[in-house]
């Protein structure tokens, strides 16, 4: 069975520069950005509803969190299980729990096309990462604010995505933390280097007002919890801030082969 939500586009876009001797177009190509809201935000009574308010994101980010690595309590295998079933998004669980390789693979066979632990919280990353690759889903690692991307360099060829927290993570609606922009733009550059398909997402605060740094600073997946569910329209902040994130992506020096 094909994966869901495994699919990634390029497409083609004309960039403007302005030199001395005028205005010049290139044709450039870029990496096309997904947008994945977080329920975390939405209303826990009505999850199904909730996931169809947005069915034109590409991913419906699940937090898992269990009150151990994180102070905050949400929801865990059977929810996944029955939301997997009740929408056609694919689900991308993000974990903030302690012992990862007991029981990430788990949320894979719950239905997550997408699974991400925390570099802090895993005994064995590389092993974990290729368990969940062989039970058929993405495998993916985040980093809370304070873990450099550096130590891990060797170890990004094992993943299909790398989250870096924009927030400490526990809540959603707190206030993006800028200085995280290096670190995105370091992971970037490491991503280049070693040629890399690696996704690169960012997770807390992400909004109309930061996006756009985000996007420059090479993430190419955004996490958005409180700038969807808080909007009159979920299905149209998705759009809008997909509109964003691809205009500051196709100016981004990182994502074009001009
Ligand atoms: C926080 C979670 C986020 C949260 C983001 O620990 O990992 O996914 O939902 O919410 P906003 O977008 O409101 O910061
Ligand atoms: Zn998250």
């Amino acid at each position: 069975m094909a994966r869901k939500g495994t699919a990634r586009h390029r497409y083609r876009v004309l960039v403007w520069t302005e030199a001395g001797n005028g205005r010049r177009a290139w044709q450039a190509w870029v990496m096309a950005v997904q947008i994945n809201p977080s329920i975390l935000s939405a209303d826990f009574a009505r999850l199904a509803d909730e996931a169809k308010a947005v069915e034109g994101a590409d991913w419906l980010h699940v937090d898992v969190m269990d009150n151990h690595f994180v102070p905050n309590l949400t929801l865990g295998v059977p929810v996944v299980e029955s939301l997997a079933r009740a929408t056609d998004t694919p689900l991308d669980c993000h974990l903030m729990i302690e012992d990862p390789d007991r029981w990430a693979p788990q949320y894979v066979e719950a239905g997550a096309g997408s699974v991400t632990f925390h570099a802090e919280a895993a005994a064995g990353p590389v092993r974990l990462a290729r368990e969940i690759r062989a039970k058929g889903a993405r495998a993916s690692m985040a980093l809370k604010p304070a873990t450099p991307i550096e130590p891990y360099e060797d170890l990004l060829p094992e993943l299909d995505m790398l989250l870096i927290m924009t927030v400490e993570p526990g809540f959603g609606g707190q206030a993006f933390l800028d200085i995280m922009l290096p670190k995105i733009r370091r992971t970037r550059e490491l991503i280049s280097k070693h040629g890399l398909e690696l996704w690169l997402q960012v997770d807390g605060g992400v909004s109309a007002s930061t996006i756009e740094r985000c996007a420059e600073a090479g993430a190419d997946v955004f996490v958005a919890g409180s700038a969807v569910y808080g909007a009159n329209d979920p299905a149209e902040a998705v759009r809008a801030l997909r509109t964003q994130a691809a205009g500051a992506t196709a100016s981004a020096s990182w994502a074009c082969d001009h």
